[in-house]
């Protein structure tokens, strides 16, 4: 949470988001009336937001992390019935892999499949860059039907090497933060269920040691 997250929080008069977000932001607000959302409802709950923006409301929509990333729908959503918004960055969970891989973001490429529409081009652009092997990928999958494994399994039909390093962080940040690291074939292998927040990250360089698993292993 950034400093002018904690501000923006603590002078909302309606704090919006989905119920797992807003879990989080709670210790922050001091007097907001919280409107959890849900992907079914978020229309209703943002028209009644709007209602009270125009009765002079101070109001937040918070999403994970950081809005610029992965976040376009939303804010869509947001943005059609605003006629001002202040967008206040977080820290990405693309960040935080970045740090915890010891990767630059001038190094990576970023693909999202986390949005509703049919995610082939986004698929055709992972195998265009995995295959050319001169970027790390950064990528989040899409709960819960484009998850890790299958996604590995498919990678692997449409001839991307078996022995690509690569990494699953699960639940960044949080205190059951989980990483898994391996190859591409042993990733579509794995049989347990990975969380919603999970984040890809596949490494470009040969030997997946030359990267620490944290970077106080370095
Ligand atoms: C709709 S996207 C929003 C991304 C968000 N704006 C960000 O900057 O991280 C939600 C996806 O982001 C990823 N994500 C968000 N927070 C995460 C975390 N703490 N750990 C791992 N992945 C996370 C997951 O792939 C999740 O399904």
């Amino acid at each position: 949470m950034t400093l002018r997250g904690q501000e923006a929080l603590q002078n909302a008069d309606i704090v919006v988001g989905f119920n797992t977000v807003l879990n989080v932001v709670r210790p922050w607000l001091t007097h907001a009336e919280v409107c959890p959302m849900s992907y079914r409802d978020q229309e209703q709950v943002l028209e009644y937001a709007e209602t009270q923006v125009k009765l002079g409301r101070k109001c937040v929509v918070c999403c994970w992390g950081d809005l610029n990333v992965s976040a376009r729908e939303l804010l869509e959503r947001v943005r059609r019935r605003a006629d001002s918004v202040s967008l206040i960055p977080g820290i990405s969970s693309v960040q935080v892999a970045m740090a915890r891989t010891g990767i630059s973001l001038e190094e990576a490429v970023f693909i999202t499949l986390h949005k509703r529409a049919e995610a082939n081009s986004e698929l055709d652009e992972l195998i265009h860059y995995l295959s050319e092997g001169r970027r790390h990928v950064i990528l989040l999958p899409r709960p819960f039907d484009l998850m890790p494994a299958g996604i590995a399994e498919g990678l692997l039909k449409e001839g991307v090497r078996g022995d690509l390093p690569m990494r699953v962080y699960q639940r960044l940040t949080f205190g059951d933060e989980k990483l898994w690291t391996g190859q591409l074939r042993d990733c579509s292998e794995i049989s347990e269920d990975f969380s919603d927040l999970s984040i890809m990250v596949f490494l470009s360089g040969d030997t997946p040691t030359q990267f620490p698993l944290s970077p106080g292993e370095a």
